[in-house]
């Protein structure tokens, strides 16, 4: 009888962000084509003569499809590319203690514990569904085992407004589009405030996400760290123009005194 393959031959899946929008883009998309071919085909002909059918459905057929194609390529290629750019924004000795809050599948998390010989790489995640496809703590340790990481991988479950973690228990805190999902402005102020309270002096923060990142940074300022923005005004102004102020990306550097 056929064995299945070792774990650690399969590549690491970290799942698609955002599952119910990009399925609910798709069904946009289905819909405003087959109201696009129906009304070339003179179906609607005599119904609401003032409304274009075929461009209404044509229109909103292709944006909605253009931004669910954007985030299934950026869930499968574009943030795999970017985990590296972003991880190179702190400095590594490689026995550090690091944090990914929001870890999900482990992207950042398994990124981090690739740059550590001896140090230890902790997630910390409520798991939701709608925020991650199959986003369960066993599928992020799957995921360490296939990167050949899993001796330096931990994860914890917890809400990253109250971490479950002693003050000062980390040189390296990590994020990546997971803080956004804290929707109320105080939530995400103690956020801030947890992360300034779970890191070491002299450690070091780069959090990137799809938007509120102005806000975490004015917090982390008011926290006493060093605070810089990466993310470029122009890209970020034209995202937002595009999705109706929906995405507003940008990346944080910060490091306590
Ligand atoms: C879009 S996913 C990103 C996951 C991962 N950072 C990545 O880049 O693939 C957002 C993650 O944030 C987690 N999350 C949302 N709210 C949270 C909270 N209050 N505390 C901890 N995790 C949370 C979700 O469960 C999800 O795993």
């Amino acid at each position: 009888m056929a064995q299945p393959p070792p774990t650690n031959t399969l590549p690491p899946d970290y799942g698609i962000d955002a599952p119910g929008v990009v399925r609910n883009l798709f069904t946009v998309t289905a819909v405003g084509l087959t109201l696009f071919g129906t009304a070339k085909a003179g179906l609607w002909s005599g119904v609401f003569a003032h409304v274009d059918f075929a461009f209404t459905g044509l229109s909103a057929g292709l944006t909605c499809g253009a931004m669910g194609a954007w985030m299934l390529y950026d869930s499968k290629i574009g943030k795999l590319r970017e985990r590296e750019a972003l991880l190179d924004h702190l400095t590594w000795r490689g026995d550090e203690a690091v944090l990914d809050v929001g870890c999900g599948r482990g992207l950042m998390l398994i990124g981090a514990a690739k740059r550590l010989k001896s140090g230890v790489a902790t997630g910390v995640d409520l798991w939701q569904a709608e925020d991650l496809s199959g986003n369960r703590p066993e599928a992020t340790l799957e995921n360490a085992r296939r990167e050949g990481v899993a001796e330096r991988v931990q994860v914890a479950t917890g809400d990253m407004r109250k971490l479950p973690f002693e003050d000062a228990s980390f040189d390296r805190i990590v994020s990546n589009a997971a803080i956004h999902n804290v929707y109320e402005a105080e939530g995400r102020a103690q956020v801030v405030r947890e992360l300034a309270r779970v890191l070491r002096p002299g450690g070091e923060v780069v959090i990137h996400d799809i938007r509120h990142v102005e806000q975490l940074a004015a917090g982390f300022t008011e926290a006493g760290l060093e605070v810089k923005l990466l993310g470029s005004r122009v890209f970020q102004g034209f995202l937002a123009l595009v999705t109706l102020g929906s995405l507003r990306p940008n990346v944080l550097v910060a490091r306590k005194r």
